[in-house]
């Protein structure tokens, strides 16, 4: 979705779509039931590009990294040839899971009848399959899912005729790109089960209202502004000079703000949405993630990451003052999560009817707008 405005040119709020004053949230509905869940698996989830890794979590020939994901299990693999990959993690005999974690191996094999896979996905050995008429190795790699590098994310689509990563992000580059998270290393990954729906966790992410009241404890009330955008994406920027990414209650000096920062980025940290699974977050010295992973109706899993410039994480400090980032990330994300399985209860009440929505739930309304304009069904 395009958001309205002058180009470039961020808004205390962009309004579009229902008109402020008589917009609402969606139905509760589309945060409790099943049915409502599977269309959205079905017609969203999975049609669209979702971050699931950095590349240099995989910088080795060898290397592989088993994930979760809304469209089942899918393996990463750096194959010898440095060549990158990503398959369903499903064996082509009787479906096995083949590799769980993380690690470094030669080759897949099945832990159940150990037919043996290369890393670039070919099979090179069913053993007993000799004498089944037909039988051909080259028939039966490994399934590949579509996946696309931008700046050292990995990003995956289960729909190999959607549009590719760059027409869905659009314009998201001329934004974040002075932040050059390709020359950025990741060195912290966490992951919180949580009891709500998945949009939930998007849409708190987008509006600054909560902050004040929320995160009274952490980073306190916050001012934002919107930004117009092109592509399937959306932006906030929390207004600070120093980077938000820490508690200034850490006593540590935060880290240098990375080199060659827009004038635009040094105003405070960005919160972006790539739809429908994707959040980015980018102060001045630093970017984290948090990634959803649907699921059920109301279950969701989030992984967050943190990631430096490389010149960061060479400081001889790194390993003791990353910490106070990594508190502060885990916890601002329990706070956030505290908050929305309350919501996720609270839209259960069969009286519930959407009240209306504030300026500063404009991003909210957008993605709730992004939704119903791909449901095959009235919201
Ligand atoms: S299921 Fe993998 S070898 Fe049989
Ligand atoms: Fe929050």
């Amino acid at each position: 979705m395009t958001r309205a405005g002058r180009p470039g040119e961020p808004a205390p709020f962009l309004w579009s779509g229902s008109a402020l004053g008589s917009a609402t949230g969606l139905p509760p509905r589309c945060y409790v039931s099943p049915e409502i869940f599977a269309l959205e698996r079905e017609h969203i989830l999975l049609h669209n590009w979702f971050f699931v890794a950095r590349t240099e979590e995989l910088s080795q020939p060898g290397d592989y990294r088993a994930i979760e994901t809304v469209g089942g299990p899918v393996l990463l693999t750096r194959d010898e040839t440095d060549g990158l990959h990503a398959f369903a993690n499903t064996c082509r005999h009787r479906g096995c899971l083949l590799l769980e974690g993380s690690g470094n191996r030669r080759s897949v094999v099945c832990p159940y009848h150990a037919w043996t896979y290369r890393l670039d996905g070919r099979l090179r050995a069913a053993p007993g399959m000799q004498a089944v008429p037909g039988f051909a190795l080259e028939a039966h790699g490994l399934l590949p899912v579509r996946m696309a590098v931008w700046e050292g994310c990995i990003f995956l689509n289960f729909d190999d005729a959607a549009p590719d990563l760059a027409a869905h992000l659009g314009d998201y580059p001329e934004l974040l790109g002075s932040h050059r998270f390709g020359d950025m290393i990741c060195t912290w990954r966490d992951e919180i089960e949580v009891a709500c729906n998945w949009k939930l966790l998007l849409e708190n992410a987008m509006e600054s209202y909560h902050t004040g009241f929320v995160h009274a404890a952490t980073v306190g009330a916050q001012t934002s502004v919107t930004f117009p955008t092109r592509g399937e994406w959306h932006a906030i920027q929390v207004q600070s000079r120093t980077s938000i990414a820490m508690l200034e209650t850490s006593g540590v000096p935060p880290f240098p703000p990375i080199a060659g920062l827009s004038a635009q980025a040094r105003q405070g940290a960005f919160f972006t949405v790539i739809e429908p699974m994707t959040q980015f977050a980018c102060a001045q010295d630093s970017m984290w993630w948090l990634a959803v992973r649907p699921v059920a109706v109301d279950r969701t899993v989030l992984s967050l990451g943190g990631c430096f410039p490389r010149e960061t994480v060479a400081l001889p400090d790194f390993a003791t003052r990353a910490q106070a980032y990594y508190d502060r990330w885990r916890r601002v994300a329990e706070e956030d999560v505290g908050i929305l399985e309350k919501q996720q209860r609270g839209l259960r009440s069969c009286k519930f009817r959407p009240g209306p929505l504030s300026s500063r739930d404009d991003v909210v309304h957008a993605m709730n707008d992004w939704i119903r304009a791909r449901l095959p069904i009235e919201l």
